[in-house]
């Protein structure tokens, strides 16, 4: 095509949120747009499941489809952006795409999660492209500064938070003191909540962008069924203000912490106390942010909207751009034009870290009956399994129970899953305990 491309025809493939911000946003700024990329972009198919449904964005009748054919076999589109969402019908659209060598952009991170590493394969294959700055943090560019602004890098450290809805739950619990289903009821309201609400509750949003930042970093692919994936769920508020009073906040977090000298990788994603004076303890509402150590650059923290209409576009519109480059020969070559971050020679034989392999500090909640003895049952069998407690406090409640809140100094996962199942046994518990991570990025450091 080269010095005669003029137009870019774009196909997408749905037209809700997400569709129609990039819609309204490449009309908002189509004449900055357009001269930076020295084409006119015309979105020139758009496929739906109903034709009649009210839409905040208006697009000329005629360019709406329910035949996803109409836009896959036009070979005259250039770019199909997948904005649906899911991952059966993207997926069938995606991997006809990639097989007709097309360049597909997405903001599908559960669909490349699951699938990725055959779409790469297929695209690959087939000489197309497959662009998903969308995927992972919303508007932050983490694919592409990752990609290539840190190429220099190695990267011994990643850790985020990557879900908007539970980093506002858990400001909301921690600013007002609410608990976690009062808190729930207000981002439902709000429309913050996923239509499968595990997907932000039980942290699996989450996981499926961490899992898409490993294979950035390091070139493999993990399975979700593989690492810890816990979500907040079981946070309550005193858990929330007895971290604040030993200086930390509680976020859910994705790590992937990588062990050069074992080449090893460990990837999870789950809530912890963190220092209340590490840049992302601050990172607050729906908002995401990403903290990447490489070992050229050293830290670099980013920090957005990791979600939502006008965010979420701005990235995929990021890959549109990316896309014509591609097409007008000024970036037929090179990692920024690929879709596929090879594996490093030692990432061949890279292990994924067992889960139990963790060792850090950890925090407790036991609910137990308030009688003599309980704490001295409790501290006796923690001790059996070498775990030394930090911190302890009490709350007493008004049905002679009480809340025993205690930090840990460095113990192992392994023990601690022990001693939790121990302490199950005992008659004084009013509820299994709960325990929490503490996370201190300083342990990773090389
Ligand atoms: N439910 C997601 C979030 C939307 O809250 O971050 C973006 O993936």
């Amino acid at each position: 095509m080269g010095d005669e491309l003029k137009t870019v025809k774009i196909g997408l493939l749905g037209f809700g949120v997400v569709g129609q911000g990039v819609w309204k946003n490449i009309e908002q700024n189509r004449s900055a747009l357009e001269t930076r990329l020295g084409v006119e972009l015309n979105i020139n198919k758009i496929v739906v499941r109903n034709l009649n449904r009210e839409r905040l964005i208006s697009v000329p009748e005629t360019i709406l489809t329910t035949n996803a054919n109409e836009v896959l076999e036009d070979d005259s589109i250039d770019i199909i952006c997948e904005l649906i969402g899911g991952t059966d019908e993207a997926l069938t659209y995606t991997e006809e795409a990639l097989k007709r060598g097309k360049i597909v952009v997405s903001a599908n991170k559960a669909l490349i999660c699951d699938h990725g590493e055959s779409l790469f394969e297929l695209a690959r294959q087939h000489g197309g492209h497959y662009f998903y700055e969308a995927s992972v943090a919303g508007g932050i560019p983490i694919i592409k500064t990752m990609r290539e602004a840190l190429i220099a890098n190695r990267f011994s450290l990643i850790f985020g938070i990557l879900n908007g809805t539970s980093n506002y739950i858990l400001t909301r619990m921690e600013r007002e003191g609410l608990s976690f289903e009062e808190t729930l009821g207000d981002a439902r309201k709000l429309g913050y909540v996923e239509a499968d609400e595990s997907l932000d509750l039980d942290g699996i949003d989450a996981a499926h962008k961490l899992v898409i930042l490993n294979y950035l970093a390091h070139g493999i692919w993990v399975n979700l069924k593989d690492i810890i994936c816990e979500g907040i769920r079981s946070i309550s508020k005193e858990d929330i203000e007895i971290a604040r009073q030993l200086g930390y906040k509680i976020k859910l977090i994705g790590v992937i912490a990588r062990d050069f000298s074992h080449n090893s990788v460990s990837v999870r994603l789950h809530p912890a106390l963190i220092a209340k004076t590490e840049t992302l303890a601050e990172v607050n509402e729906v908002y995401n942010g990403v903290s990447v150590t490489g070992d050229v650059v050293g830290t670099t923290v980013l920090i957005g909207r990791g979600a939502g209409q006008d965010a979420t576009s701005s990235s995929v519109i990021s890959d549109i751009a990316d896309a014509v480059s591609l097409l007008k020969g000024e970036a037929s070559t090179g990692r920024h034009t690929s879709v596929d971050p090879k594996a490093c020679p030692d990432e061949i034989t890279l292990e994924l870290s067992p889960p139990d392999r963790l060792e850090g500090r950890y925090y407790f909640r036991f609910h137990v009956k308030d009688e003599e003895g309980v704490l001295a049952e409790i501290s006796n069998i923690f001790a059996k399994h070498h775990i030394s407690f930090a911190t302890v406090n009490q709350k007493e409640l008004s049905d002679n129970s009480a809340l025993i809140m205690v930090t840990t100094h460095k113990s192992s996962e392994v023990s601690v899953l022990a001693a939790c199942e121990a302490v199950k046994q005992l008659g004084s518990f009013m509820a299994d305990p709960v325990y929490l991570r503490i996370f201190n990025p300083e342990d990773y450091s090389a």
